[in-house]
């Protein structure tokens, strides 16, 4: 796949989508933002890759955002219509079968925060900032910022980041489970790899069902929610997988699991 926003490359059953426009910040333009969604839509067939990991090239921005200079020149239709392809996008990375980790490696913001934050898992670097300061430029977050960040980090600090538009370091974002862990830089790559190679070696529709699972149950009344774990439990029970892997286990060996 060549892009010319981002870098992509699998390796080690890992699909790797690299923002990269290091003259901006990584700062997302709507073509960055299609290109996303082509790059994650051809890993979604590629039965090559078991895992995504999501970054931003260079030492200093995983994402600064949406680009500013788009933003500048939208109304009330094209406004709306910008955030909805970001959605799209926001949407496809949360649902994604396969898990997807964000490599968060220097400013995260707005549009950054948001990309990370539809990524099932969040890895930050020390040098880690991130934050949604639309207000600051008079504006709300229009990727799904305001409904996953206080799904995530509960509705109190949301509205504090959200409502002052004030930058946190990697360590609050931990503080407040906006990131899952904090490493050093140097470590960060390995990290996400070696996290996504331990998910990967999983059942792959285990890790679909399960990832279908928490997402489709969280925003259900917990009756519908169990319900719903209970037929997707059920289908884990009709694959090859399940039947290799309990097998595996009483015949203590590692499992071969064909996605199936
Ligand atoms: N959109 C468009 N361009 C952006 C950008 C964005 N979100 N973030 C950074 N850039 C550009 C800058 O305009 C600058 O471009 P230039 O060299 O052509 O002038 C380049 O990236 C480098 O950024 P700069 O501001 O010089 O770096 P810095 O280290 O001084 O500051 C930030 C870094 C992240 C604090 C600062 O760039 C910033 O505040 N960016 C906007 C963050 C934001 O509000 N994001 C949310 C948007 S909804």
């Amino acid at each position: 796949m060549a892009f010319k926003n981002l870098l992509t490359k699998v390796e080690k059953n890992i699909g790797w989508v690299i923002i990269n426009r290091p003259d901006k910040l990584n700062a997302l333009n709507r073509e960055t933002v299609n290109e996303m969604i082509e790059a994650f839509r051809a890993y979604l067939f590629d039965t090559k890759v078991k895992a995504v990991i999501l970054t931003g090239s260079g030492e200093k921005a995983f994402i600064a955002g949406a680009d500013i200079g788009e933003l500048a020149g939208l109304d009330l239709d094209t406004g709306k219509d910008y955030v909805l392809n970001g959605q799209e996008l926001t949407k496809l990375i949360e649902n994604f079968p396969k898990p997807v980790i964000a490599a968060v490696n220097g400013f995260a913001l707005g549009g950054g925060t948001e990309m990370a934050l539809s990524c099932h898992v969040r890895i930050a670097s020390e040098n880690a900032k991130m934050g949604q300061p639309e207000v600051k430029l008079g504006l709300i977050p229009g990727f799904g910022g305001t409904q996953r960040l206080s799904r995530l980090v509960g509705k109190g600090q949301a509205m504090e980041l959200i409502l002052t538009g004030k930058i946190i370091g990697a360590r609050e974002a931990l503080e407040i489970g906006l990131v899952n862990r904090v490493v050093p830089l140097d470590d960060l790559h390995a990290n996400c790899e070696a996290l996504a190679e331990e998910m990967a070696a999983n059942g792959p529709l285990a890790l679909k069902l399960g990832i279908e699972a928490v997402n489709s149950g969280f925003d259900i009344p917990m009756d519908e929610a169990l319900l719903l774990e209970a037929e997707l439990f059920g289908k884990c029970c009709a694959t090859e997988d399940s039947k290799e892997g309990t097998k595996a286990f009483l015949e203590k060996r590692k499992p071969d699991f064909q996605g199936k």
